[in-house]
């Protein structure tokens, strides 16, 4: 997608290919700056302080994160030790997990002198195919919006939380690439943004790329959704998710389940796009098998933005002394969401809609 009209992914190749850059998330929508990932460090520093964020996204990054690790050093012993702390620098996305074992799949059989170009190729392939995905997430997708256009014959109103954006993956995101091409074929569309606290993903990230790209949106505290839902003015809820369980519970940034609530309490079609690499076919139970990553308090107790004098400051919003919990995901049960939006097609988020998609895998019965 383009900012200020120049063609970026999230992730990229350096010039002399030493190393990776990215786009600096944590410093958006204030300043837009790259920053270079040169070695191991600076990778699982990227993702454990959200430099890059977002399910896809710290996929890619890790897999460029071991293939500079493999660099340094191709041994057994150092890919094992750079996989191991790749996949701890965040625990609930499953893209993370997905794109290690299929970095660490390719170059395990291979001399150790082939390994570090191996796992080079393998990342820039992991990111052309998360961009090949999001782009049929967005294709899917598409089809729910227009029917919502061609029976109201008025712009689509879209309430999505957090960032599921292209800033979340490679390019396109997942819950925007829908909202991408409606907008890019002439379907009116307009956004409701989740400001999304603690860290504000909605306001600071969606909010920017939608402005980009010129979608008409309105970011809205995270407490407003239910209010507006109750009133008729949201026509569908369109949320990312960064890890569905074989049956089809999302787990997604916190707040997701509050909306997820309100949209069935209301009658609002409530569903979550995601790219195949987001499922742990593996569990089942969301509520008791995923872990719920636990941030910083401060994330909570404190705020950033920018003061009238243009200066980015950070700011008290608590007494000092309160304690402050800060669970960084919740986890929305199948039975509230009204499908899975997937690079295969839409299904019901159930183990056989999953399955009928996916019939390659073999979802766990227990
Ligand atoms: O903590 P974050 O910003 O990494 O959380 C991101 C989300 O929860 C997104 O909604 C999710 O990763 C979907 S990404 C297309």
């Amino acid at each position: 997608m383009k900012v200020n009209g120049r063609y970026y992914r999230t992730i990229w190749p350096s010039a002399d290919r030493r190393a990776v850059e990215v786009i600096d998330q944590t410093l958006l929508p204030h300043r837009f700056a790259t920053r270079r990932i040169d070695d191991l460090d600076g990778a699982v520093h990227a993702i454990a302080s959200m430099v890059v964020r977002g399910a896809p996204l710290i996929g890619a990054a890790a897999a460029y994160g071991l293939a500079l690790a493999l660099r340094e050093d191709s041994s057994d012993a150092v890919l094992e030790r750079a996989y191991q702390r790749l996949l701890l620098s965040r625990p609930t996305a499953v893209n993370l997990r997905h794109a290690l074992d299929d970095v660490r799949a390719v170059v395990s059989p291979l001399a150790a002198h082939r390994r570090a170009a191996a796992a080079w190729l393998r990342a820039g392939e992991i990111c052309d195919e998360d961009v090949a995905l999001c782009q049929r997430v967005g294709q899917a997708g598409l089809p729910l919006i227009e029917a919502v256009f061609r029976r109201q014959s008025r712009p689509v109103n879209i309430l999505t939380h957090c960032n599921a954006g292209w800033l979340a993956t490679v390019d396109w995101g997942t819950a925007t690439a829908p909202i991408y091409m409606a907008h890019d074929l002439g379907v009116p569309v307009h956004v409701f943004v989740d400001e999304t606290r603690p860290r504000n993903q909605g306001a600071a990230l969606t909010a920017f790329e939608l402005g980009q790209h010129g979608v008409p949106h309105t970011i809205i505290a995270d407490n407003a959704g239910g209010h507006l839902m109750q009133h008729g003015r949201v026509d569908l809820c369109l949320v990312g998710a960064d890890r569905v369980t074989a049956r089809g519970d999302a787990a997604n940034k916190i707040g997701t389940y509050l909306k997820a609530l309100a949209a069935r309490a209301n009658g609002v079609p409530f569903y979550v796009a995601l790219p195949h690499t987001t499922i742990d076919w593996t569990i089942r139970d969301g509520l008791s098998e995923i872990e719920i990553e636990e941030r910083d308090p401060t994330e909570v107790t404190h705020i950033a933005g920018r003061l009238d004098s243009g200066e980015v400051a950070r700011v008290a919003i608590a007494p000092p002394g309160s304690a402050a919990l800060n669970p960084a995901f919740d986890v929305t049960p199948a039975e509230l969401l009204t499908g899975l939006i997937t690079d295969r097609g839409v299904c019901a988020a159930t183990s056989e809609g999953l399955a009928a998609l996916f019939a390659e895998r073999r979802a766990p019965t227990r």
